[in-house]
């Protein structure tokens, strides 16, 4: 099973621990949006894609790479993310439509709380400091664990 994780972390490096944790787990490769040409990603049978969550949407670098891609029918994905508030249905709502829009499959979807200093934020230390914690990254695991063993079924 060739794995690829494709991710952006720009404001603390929230994201960057969860796409490691993954990657460990599912023996993925990392790369960032900038690193990688749309048909290389045909060479892999199993594609992650997270970012910090901007403006309530993932980086726009990842949803532009998705843009540019042929379709991909059937092909396996998961989408991950760390956000100031972790609500996972609405953060995820422009990155799932359109890797659905270019046929991929999604096997599952995790996120967690990430520690956002954005704006006035910064005035009060920021919000959910210390995170993605040990537990939170202990979750990213298991939800790696989970797809790894979902897709030898
Ligand atoms: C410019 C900017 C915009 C953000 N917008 C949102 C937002 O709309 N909703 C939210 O829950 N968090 C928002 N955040 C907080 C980040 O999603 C959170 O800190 C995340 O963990 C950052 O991940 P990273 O360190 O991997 O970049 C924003 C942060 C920045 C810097």
């Amino acid at each position: 099973m060739n794995t690829l994780i494709i991710y952006v972390s720009i404001h603390h490096r929230n994201t960057e621990k969860v796409a490691k944790v993954m990657a460990k787990t599912l023996e993925a490769e990392l790369t960032k949006p900038w690193g990688i040409t749309p048909k290389e990603l045909l060479n892999y049978d199993l594609i992650g894609f997270g970012s910090g969550i901007y403006w309530w949407r993932h980086h726009w670098a990842l949803l532009k790479l998705v843009d540019n891609l042929t379709r991909m029918e059937g092909k396996k994905a998961f989408i991950f993310s760390t956000a100031g508030m972790n609500i996972p249905w609405y953060n995820h709502r422009q990155l799932r439509r359109k890797l659905k829009e270019k046929g991929f499959q999604i096997v599952g979807e995790f996120s967690c709380r990430g520690w956002d200093t954005n704006g006035w934020l910064a005035k009060i230390g920021g919000i959910n400091k210390g995170h993605p914690n040990e537990r939170d990254l202990e979750r990213a695991r298991r939800f790696a664990e989970e797809v790894k063993v979902g897709l030898k079924d």
